[in-house]
């Protein structure tokens, strides 16, 4: 006998099991909500792109270690989409006649990224993307800022739950040339090694800025420079402050935001703006959101210059947010309402009462098997049914049916067109809502 394939996913990879794919589908609508309350429209793309869109800007870690590659059967070298930004910008690029900027955009795609599967940082995950293109104004940093707390408020997280770190590149290379004298060529090196900053030990930073040519003045400097927080932008030219967009964001939303010298982002397309959001638990050390500023990625699909802004927040490291603070969704129920045909030959009236409780708005089953009532009942119980409706032969022949509440175990023989409303009343009342409809989650204590 050949040996049996396993049934694990793709290591880094996962499985969605109904209970599980609700959770995450409630907390995608949630943020799916505010999103377009901003006026941002959804859009879609390829998981295949040509792997040159990625090698060309995205930065050496995510282009030579983490990239899926294939050649296809034409040989072209194609990737498995490792972020989304690469691909819109070809969109807006390739659409940009046709366009009116700005242009707010968002999408929720799969990306796959070969690294070391480990909490908070999966093989395949997925992002929803928020942009916005064709505007070099700092208030677009500023709607994201607030597009952000929205986000978090309308999953029930409060603003000491997390934070949202944020810096400029413009204002990093000013602080590394003009503070630390570092030489042009070396900023985005020793950029490089300031996005390491807080995951290598003291000595070993030491070791590599010497690596990099940076005195042991010039790497005391930066030391200092990078714990300085906000008092750090009084020493910065007002040249370089006047072309950073960062400094409106701080003025007019500094409640939501935290000036950081640290965050520089391992992407090089970013030109301006840079920020993560971080749950304040340490629990979860890694990035929830992430996203920045770019002046030109554009540039590599269209001579005309378009602009761009935005973030991605991961469904890895948002759902150890919420469990963490105990704002994770139950599952919702698979169904409202079962109808149970009580004899062999009543199948096809029990398909014409389901179809009134489907008209009713109830999420309704019939069963597939005659079976014992009563572990028929507890089946449909146990797959969420608030309601039963019982279709006998005498019952029928009258035109009724037996509409039965699976909590508190009242049943009532009704017309067979009014089986649909009382099982709505019944599925209403027992979960504790206006209406009864698709997509009803409650919100459960601890995750
Ligand atoms: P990123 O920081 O690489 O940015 O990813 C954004 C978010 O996606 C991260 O904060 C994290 O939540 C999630 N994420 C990334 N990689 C993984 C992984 N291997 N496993 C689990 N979650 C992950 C970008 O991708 C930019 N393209 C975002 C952007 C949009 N910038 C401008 N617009």
């Amino acid at each position: 006998m050949s040996e049996l394939l396993p049934t694990a996913p793709y290591r880094g990879t996962r499985d969605f099991l109904p209970a599980d794919y609700s959770v995450r589908e409630q907390v995608f609508h949630r943020l799916y909500e505010v999103i377009e309350s901003f006026g941002y429209q959804r859009y879609d793309g390829p998981i295949l792109e040509s792997a040159e869109i990625y090698e060309a800007k995205s930065g050496r870690e995510l282009a030579d270690q983490q990239l899926y590659t294939l050649v296809d059967r034409g040989g072209r070298r194609l990737a498995l989409r490792p972020e989304m930004t690469p691909s819109v910008a070809r969109m807006i690029a390739g659409h940009a006649g046709e366009l009116t900027f700005p242009a707010r955009w968002y999408t929720n795609v799969n990306c796959h990224r070969y690294e070391r599967p480990q909490r908070g940082r999966l093989r395949e995950h997925w992002q929803i993307n928020v942009d916005v293109f064709g505007t070099e104004s700092a208030q677009a940093e500023i709607e994201l800022v607030e597009l952000v707390h929205a986000m978090f408020a309308a999953l029930g997280a409060s603003t000491d739950m997390w934070r949202l770190r944020i810096n400029d590149r413009v204002l990093l290379e000013s602080m590394l040339v003009d503070l630390v004298k570092v030489a042009p060529e070396q900023v985005k090196p020793v950029s490089k090694l300031i996005d390491r900053w807080e995951k290598l030990p003291a000595d070993r930073l030491a070791e590599d800025a010497a690596g990099l040519g940076l005195s042991d003045g010039q790497f005391e400097r930066l030391g200092s420079a990078l714990r300085s927080g906000l008092a750090l932008l009084d020493e910065l030219p007002a040249e370089a402050k006047a072309r950073s967009t960062l400094v409106p964001v701080l003025e007019q939303v500094p409640e939501l935001v935290s000036y950081d010298p640290l965050i520089v982002r391992g992407l090089d397309y970013y030109t301006g703006t840079v920020f993560e959001i971080f749950d304040t638990d340490p629990a979860n050390p890694r990035a929830l959101f992430g996203g920045g500023r770019y002046a030109d990625l554009a540039g590599l699909f269209t001579t005309q210059k378009i602009p761009g802004i935005g973030f991605a927040c991961g469904d890895v490291t948002l759902p150890d947010f919420l469990a963490t603070h105990g704002l994770l969704p139950a599952a919702a129920p698979e169904v409202d309402a079962a109808v149970l045909p009580l004899a062999g030959d009543l199948f096809g009236p029990a398909r014409s009462v389901a179809a009134g409780l489907r008209a009713a708005g109830l999420r309704t089953t019939v069963s597939l098997e005659q079976r014992k009532l009563g572990k028929e009942l507890t089946r449909v119980a146990r797959a969420g049914a608030l309601v039963a409706v019982l279709v006998g032969a005498e019952d029928w022949a009258r035109g009724e049916v037996t509409v039965r509440d699976l909590g508190g175990r009242d049943q009532v023989t009704v017309p067979v067109a009014e089986a649909g409303p009382a099982a709505a009343r019944i599925v209403r009342a027992g979960r504790g809502i206006g209406s009864a409809g698709r997509g009803i989650g409650s919100t459960a204590g601890a995750g």
